[in-house]
């Protein structure tokens, strides 16, 4: 098994696999990251391979602090040093204008490179004993739900991946907010912890992300294709309390079993917190179908329903006829 509990030893060994070039996962604040060298493309083509993530898609590298992250790139924008003395260490990624320093491979040979400064105490340890930019995508095969423990790391990763260290299970519980700062306009590419209220609040105007269709052809920010975070069980999602129910029942007629992912009774940091460790759940409890009702279509509620429409299979005319 290669889930290894916190201690100052496994932190260094961790650390030393890094420096020789190896992965290995370890948690976050979002979701359990699966780590390499940044600087080192060997190490960074092995993420590719153990994720079978498509090598359009670039990573995020963690730093330190600010400092490092300025190293990395080519301009550093007032607006990132605003940002960054907000939410750093926090759930905020920040795309900038690629520095020579950071691989091709690293940035998906893009023009940008994504930089956060993770707020986890052992994602702070293994920066700081191995003293490099940690390269680091969610630790689970492309496509699928994020890991927000180590055991989904293991379940989705199993032995692609020689060290998993287990933080117990992450706090904000869905990926980090990615914010591009490379263009003349901030853009919010991926909502997520840091809430488009808290941006808007220090950066004024921000647009909002492209839209599915769009990301087809420019890809900015390719890992954004419509369908991702999926589980294995076919998930469908409504706005509609009333179909919802027309639904539930209609499944349970046919006699299918039907799981049901409630988000009801909590705030959205609670939500979000749990949301990916309820599908984990739901997905290994063998139902034939997952059904949601969606929170309000509001600003705060942006990177839930995010994350739950690209999860969810998307309705056929032919299917809306049956409720
Ligand atoms: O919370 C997180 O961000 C976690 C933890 C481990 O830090 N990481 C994570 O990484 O979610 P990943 O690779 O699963 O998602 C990174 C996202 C993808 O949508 C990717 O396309 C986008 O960030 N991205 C990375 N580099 C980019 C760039 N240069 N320009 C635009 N988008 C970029
Ligand atoms: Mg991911």
């Amino acid at each position: 098994m290669a889930i290894f509990e916190i201690t100052a030893e496994n932190i260094v060994r961790a650390a030393d696999l890094l420096c020789a070039g190896g992965l290995i996962a370890f948690p976050t604040e979002t979701v359990y990251g699966l780590g390499a060298n940044a600087f080192d493309v060997h190490a960074v083509a092995q993420i590719y391979t153990a994720k079978g993530r498509p090598s359009n898609n670039p990573l995020i590298v963690h730093v330190a602090d600010m400092e490092a992250a300025v190293g990395l790139v080519s301009r550093w924008p007032d607006t990132a040093s605003r940002l960054a003395e907000e939410f750093w260490p926090g759930p905020l990624t920040l795309v900038l204008p690629r520095g020579d320093c950071v691989p091709d491979i690293t940035a998906a040979g893009g023009p940008t490179v994504a930089i956060r400064v993770p707020a986890h105490r052992v994602a702070r340890q293994l920066l700081e004993a191995a003293d490099i930019p940690i390269a680091a995508p969610s630790a689970n095969r492309s496509g699928e739900i994020s890991p927000t423990t180590a055991e989904h790391v293991y379940r989705s990763l199993g032995e692609r991946v020689t060290m998993i260290l287990d933080g117990g299970p992450t706090t904000a519980g869905i990926e980090s907010t990615v914010v591009d700062l490379s263009g003349d306009i901030p853009r919010l590419l991926r909502p997520g912890p840091i809430s488009l209220a808290r941006l808007s609040a220090i950066l004024g105007e921000i647009l909002l992300p492209h839209a599915p269709s769009d990301m087809r052809s420019s890809l900015p920010s390719p890992g954004m294709l419509s369908r991702h975070y999926a589980p294995r069980t076919p998930l469908e999602v409504f706005d509609s309390s009333d179909l919802f129910a027309h639904r539930r029942r209609n499944l349970r007629a046919e006699g299918r079993r039907v799981g049901i992912l409630d988000l009801s009774g909590r705030n959205v940091p609670q939500v979000e917190a749990g949301l990916y460790a309820a599908m984990h759940e739901l997905d290994a409890d063998g139902y034939e179908h997952l059904i949601c009702l969606l929170p309000p279509d509001t600003a705060e509620w942006l990177a839930v329903r995010d994350r739950l429409t690209r999860a969810s299979r998307p309705h056929s005319p032919a299917q809306e006829d049956r409720l």
